[in-house]
């Protein structure tokens, strides 16, 4: 069963309020034609994971600035990327970030893969990473999962079974909703909703875009998806 219109309201949301982040391409960029670089993709979805946007875009700016190309990276010394690393924690994405990018310098001529099978051949990328790149940088309708993703899923389709059983569920749902044209902004418009209007504890479903659509906004449980069995 097609479902299009989640996709369409998220769109047109997206449209109206994307936050602008430096790695994302402006809106009179797009409009020329501009694509978004995977290096600099690829950098913000690794430091994106498990910190937030605010935390990350300091971060991003010292190291594209630094290292402009994925071969300037991979030039670096381990040293000087694990202290511009330092403070933004986890540390094992620093290592596997410049692993990475010495890889695609010396098995792909310093060109990122553009799928997600290629990118997931890339030592520490894993499906997250690469869906996101393949969908944001090659418009691939991967599907993109992260925790935004699975509590957006679990609330429009109220879904009731505990993380972490659920998941393959809010994957398939996930996959009906990503649609063929435009993914990349449509992955990044649900990330965008889950961190802001749909978030964890005080969703703010009265100016959500997905607000009618949304089965557990409707029988008033949103704030509670999705459920999880206690660690
Ligand atoms: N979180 C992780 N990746 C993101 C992206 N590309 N846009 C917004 N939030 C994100």
């Amino acid at each position: 069963q097609s479902q299009q219109l989640p996709a369409v309201k998220l769109l047109e949301w997206y449209d109206r309020s994307a936050r602008l982040m430096p790695w994302r391409v402006s809106p009179a960029d797009k409009a020329r034609g501009v694509r978004p670089d995977p290096y600099r993709v690829w950098m913000s979805e690794v430091m994106l994971q498990q910190t937030t946007v605010a935390a990350v875009t300091a971060y991003f700016q010292r190291f594209t600035a630094r290292w402009p190309t994925v071969a300037d990276l991979a030039a670096a010394e381990d040293a000087d990327v694990m202290a511009e690393w330092a403070g933004l924690g986890y540390y094992a994405r620093a290592r596997n970030l410049l692993a990475c990018a010495r890889a695609v310098v010396r098995d792909y001529g310093g060109v990122f893969p553009d799928s997600a099978a290629g990118m997931r051949a890339l030592p520490g990328v894993g499906p997250y990473t690469a869906a996101a790149v393949a969908a944001i940088c090659y418009d691939e309708p991967a599907v993109v999962v992260d925790g935004n993703v699975e509590r957006v899923m679990a609330r429009l389709f109220a879904v009731q079974d505990p993380l972490p059983g659920a998941k393959p569920e809010l994957v398939r749902l996930a996959g009906l909703l990503t649609p063929a044209l435009r993914p990349g902004d449509y992955a990044q418009a649900v990330m965008d909703l889950g961190a802001t209007i749909c978030s964890p504890r005080n969703p703010a479903c009265g100016i959500c875009p997905l607000l009618g659509l949304c089965a557990a906004q409707q029988i008033g449980i949103a704030a509670e998806l999705p459920r999880k069995i206690a660690k």
